[in-house]
């Protein structure tokens, strides 16, 4: 245990006194100051309150996050999220999610049907399974067999909701501050570990079987515990089109800030959609925080905010900047 600890130490060190030093993000008030969380939209606000509480209990990075999201998840005013978020144009509420560690393993879970809480079911599959992700039928059964209880998603306002949505029939899934999509968290611990989670229900009224890049590890969440670690929330299309977390962390690991790899990632995206037709409604935004704790939130057009919680800063939400 004892060499463990000053392996790890000594490679904490080494890393300090090189890379780390390129990863100082001048655009954020730096702070060494961890365990940090941050998350999207304004639901990570409490979301980041039930990680902070299960972190300072002493639970772990990695129940921190599952717990934190699962807020949202459990929350039926959460319209993009578990439980009450909006459904497919079949009226079917299907579910993606996503879980990291530090040590590269990672669960996902994709068009998850019935089951209020698919980022514990993508913990359990990336626990106790020799795979990484598991989906629909296969993913609900292994959940049933794990003891989770199968029960109606759809409430009463998101049934109303795709009624009237189908009077028109009109797919343009625009996500920002009033209409949002996944919560993605990511935390670094005391011991500089890092830790993510991301779960959605999607974007409202995709075709049945859509999944899109939050249960995809790379594009709705990466982290590399040398490095920094990424999430993504927005169209899910275009943040697959460009891998989007995972291009993130591979930016901080050219030297980048996460402020100026998020800005990097989203100007990409930004320059493959501009001629596209969903560049009309197109939002995506990412949030990153570095190995020595620096964070920060960017997306392509004004509206995208994220919950910090640390040491200084009990769950405020900060408004990301962006692109245009
Ligand atoms: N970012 C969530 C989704 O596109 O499904």
């Amino acid at each position: 245990m004892i060499r463990r600890k000053f392996l790890k130490n000594t490679l904490y060190s080494t890393l300090s006194a090189s890379s780390l030093v390129n990863l100082s993000n001048k655009n954020n008030s730096i702070s060494k100051d961890v365990p940090r969380i941050i998350s999207t939209w304004n639901h990570g606000v409490n979301a980041n309150k039930v990680a902070w509480e299960k972190l300072n209990n002493g639970e772990g990075g990695l129940t921190a996050v599952e717990f934190g999201v699962r807020d949202s998840e459990n929350d039926p005013n959460e319209r993009s999220v578990g439980y009450g978020g909006l459904p497919d144009r079949d009226g079917k509420v299907t579910l993606d999610a996503c879980i990291m560690d530090s040590n590269n393993d990672c669960g996902a879970v994709s068009f998850l049907q019935n089951i209020k809480n698919p980022i514990s079911v993508a913990r359990l599959v990336m626990e106790t399974t020799p795979h990484i992700m598991l989906s629909g039928k296969g993913a609900y059964d292994f959940a049933i067999k794990n003891g989770f209880k199968s029960q109606i998603l759809l409430t009463e306002q998101s049934k109303i909701d795709w009624e009237n949505w189908l009077k028109k029939s009109d797919y343009k899934p625009v996500i920002n501050i009033e209409n949002h999509d996944t919560i993605s968290m990511l935390l670094i611990d005391s011991d500089h570990n890092l830790f993510g989670a991301c779960t959605t229900s999607g974007t409202a009224w995709k075709m049945h079987g859509r999944v899109g890049d939050s249960p995809i590890i790379g594009a709705g969440l990466f982290l590399d515990n040398e490095v920094g670690a990424a999430a993504a929330t927005g169209l899910g299309e275009a943040v697959i089109r460009t891998a989007g977390s995972a291009m993130v962390v591979e930016c901080m690991r050219n030297g980048m800030s996460p402020i100026d790899a998020c800005k990097e990632v989203v100007q990409r995206i930004s320059k493959l959609h501009k001629d596209r037709p969903e560049w009309e409604y197109l939002q995506v935004g990412f949030i990153a925080i570095s190995k020595n704790g620096d964070y920060a939130g960017y997306s392509l057009k004004k509206g995208f905010n994220y919950a910090l919680t640390d040491n200084e800063n009990d769950s405020i939400l900060v408004d990301a900047k962006y692109s245009v």
